[in-house]
């Protein structure tokens, strides 16, 4: 069901960047687990966690555990492979979202590209939302992709903000606009259809607020700026902080 009609906007923190320190080693600490507890704490409404095909951070034993001790939902990322699918289906996590990934890439640089995969795309969330998982696409703001997703069947489109946040971050302003003024477009248009608008990819404390101010936008993921904010605030007041902007810009 899609909603825009007042429900508090939600948090989803992404823990990724704790595996990736506690890798950076090969240890134990710091713990994904143990952080996805104290945002629980801090007031998260969900921890987003990608397995990526190469394990660079968050492990299958990550994944495990928090299945087991999470009482928020997890909203598992994932590449649309089988193997992927087979870990989903044995989880069945309350959320997967379908991201793009390629090995070489330090992040999830660009959106999904449903529009030329629609067939392939449909039958490989089918047995997922048989399953119960919310299939939710992460997509750029790009028309073609909203109704594609649209079509084969997604309830969620998570639309990808990282163009906003690089052109910010680079005083971009025209592109920043314009960036903004598409994620708009397309979470209008993406609740028009009925799907539910997520948002999410590196929003800080500075470029938060015109997204969350979005009236369709449901939820926003966040990950590695609180995770390094939390390197000098701690991770409980570097969510509170996030969350508190968020409901701000809600007002
Ligand atoms: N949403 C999706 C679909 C992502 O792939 C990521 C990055 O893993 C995020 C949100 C969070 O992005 P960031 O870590 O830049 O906040």
């Amino acid at each position: 069901m899609s909603d825009s009609s007042g429900g508090r906007l939600r948090l989803g923190v992404n823990i990724d960047h704790v595996a990736t320190v506690r890798n950076a080693r090969g240890g134990a600490y710091p713990d994904p687990l143990r952080a996805a507890r104290i945002a629980e704490e801090a007031g998260a409404d969900g921890i987003t966690a990608h397995l990526r095909e190469d394990r660079r951070h968050i492990s299958d034993a990550d994944i495990d555990g928090l299945m087991e001790v999470l009482g928020i939902p997890l909203n598992f990322e994932m590449a649309a492979t089988e193997e992927m699918q087979a870990i989903a289906l044995r989880h069945t996590p309350h959320a997967v979202c379908i991201v793009p990934e390629k090995r070489e890439e330090k992040t999830t640089e660009g959106g999904l590209e449903v529009a030329r995969e629609e067939n392939r795309l449909a039958h490989f969330i089918a047995p997922l939302r048989r399953a119960g998982c919310r299939v939710s696409i992460f997509i750029a703001a790009d028309r073609r992709q909203v109704e594609a997703a649209h079509r084969i069947g997604a309830e969620v489109v998570e639309l990808h903000t990282g163009a906003y946040c690089d052109a910010h971050a680079e005083g971009r302003v025209q592109d920043r606009d314009r960036e903004l003024e598409a994620l708009r477009d397309m979470a209008t248009h993406a609740h028009g259809l009925g799907l539910e608008v997520h948002a999410g990819h590196g929003l800080t404390y500075d470029t938060v607020q015109p997204v969350a101010a979005m009236p369709e936008v449901r939820e926003l993921n966040i990950g590695h700026f609180i995770i390094g904010e939390a390197i000098f605030r701690g991770l409980t007041p570097a969510i509170a902080r996030m969350r508190r902007l968020m409901d701000e810009a809600r007002a």
